[in-house]
């Protein structure tokens, strides 16, 4: 799938780079699947203002990572990073590197448009296409990638995202309704339809159910877990307990004195609340702060 990346074709992965999997400790994720994220210093600004600096991880294949930290340290600059939505806002930079499946996305080559298919994000709020049926929000992105299709073709795929969105039964009887005449809850996974739909690889998730009732986060919450099995996960979340919950590793982003955000540590989700290597770590999770 990421030799979808370009326009022209395939981008061989550089020399030497090795899996992501295969270097992540403890991974239980197959080794050889798709949807391996690895960060080598990354920095991103603001104009001149330095909003994250200097961060170098892994993020194993169909697993999910959740990023916490205080507010504004810089957790939704990170995530938009890393399917370069980033650089959308005027004055914004990148510099370092983001390798999925060894391809550098910042590659000269690489088509931000494509990449942003294969990489997918859901928002804090549910932004369903306000004058499209249910129907057609979920191959919105799928009519602009690929022209068009046979009706049947566009069934199939309407039907498979709904159900992997784990909405098809609430939903499957009145498809020509509109989007936004479903609860919050419903909208957040016609969303995560959307995103499945141009069969992505993995999913950038901003604090996906902060917007939701406890109800609604206990389904996006189940549909994470589901969603693991297919696709690589990143989700932010100021929720602590949400990514204890959800996650199989936890990166802990810190605020430093020049108000740049960092990564403090990473690791199994177990170990970063309950052993964590850093007292700074260590704090945050025990409420001292945030
Ligand atoms: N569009 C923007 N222009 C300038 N500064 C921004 C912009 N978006 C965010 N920032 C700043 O970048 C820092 C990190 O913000 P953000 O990534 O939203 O943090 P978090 O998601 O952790 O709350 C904050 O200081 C914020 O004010
Ligand atoms: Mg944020």
């Amino acid at each position: 799938m990421t030799s979808d990346l370009t326009s022209q074709g395939r981008v061989e992965p550089a020399p030497g780079s090795a899996p992501a999997a295969a270097a992540s400790p403890g991974s239980t994720a197959d080794a050889a699947a798709a949807g391996s994220i690895s960060i080598d210093g990354l920095s991103c600004s603001y104009g001149s203002f330095r909003a994250v600096r200097d961060v170098s991880t892994l993020f194993a294949p169909h697993a999910v990572t959740a990023i916490i930290g205080p507010s504004g340290c810089g957790k939704s600059t990170f995530l938009r990073t890393l399917n370069r939505m980033h650089e959308l806002t005027p004055g914004a930079t990148v510099a370092g590197h983001v390798l999925l499946d060894g391809v550098d996305i910042y590659s000269s080559d690489v088509d931000p448009v494509q990449l942003r298919r294969i990489v997918g994000m859901v928002f804090q709020r549910p932004n369903p296409f306000p004058t499209m049926s249910i129907y057609d929000n979920v191959i919105a992105g799928l009519r602009l990638a690929s022209g068009k299709r046979d009706k049947s073709e566009y069934d199939a795929i309407v039907e498979q995202s709904l159900r992997r969105a784990a909405l098809w039964d609430e939903v499957k009887d009145k498809l020509q309704q509109n989007g936004t005449s479903l609860s919050g809850g419903q909208q957040q996974r016609l969303c995560i339809a959307r995103a499945l739909a141009v069969d992505p690889e993995v999913i950038l998730m901003d604090e996906p159910a902060s917007a939701l009732d406890p109800i609604a986060t206990l389904h996006v919450e189940e549909l994470i877990a589901e969603l693991r099995a297919n696709y690589t996960i990143v989700i932010v979340t100021h929720n602590m307990q949400q990514a204890a919950r959800v996650s199989d590793y936890t990166a802990f982003f810190n605020m430093g004195d020049d108000r740049a955000g960092y990564m403090v540590e990473m690791g199994p989700t177990d170990d970063v609340f309950n052993r964590p290597v850093n007292s700074v770590t260590a704090d945050y999770v025990s409420g001292r702060f945030g």
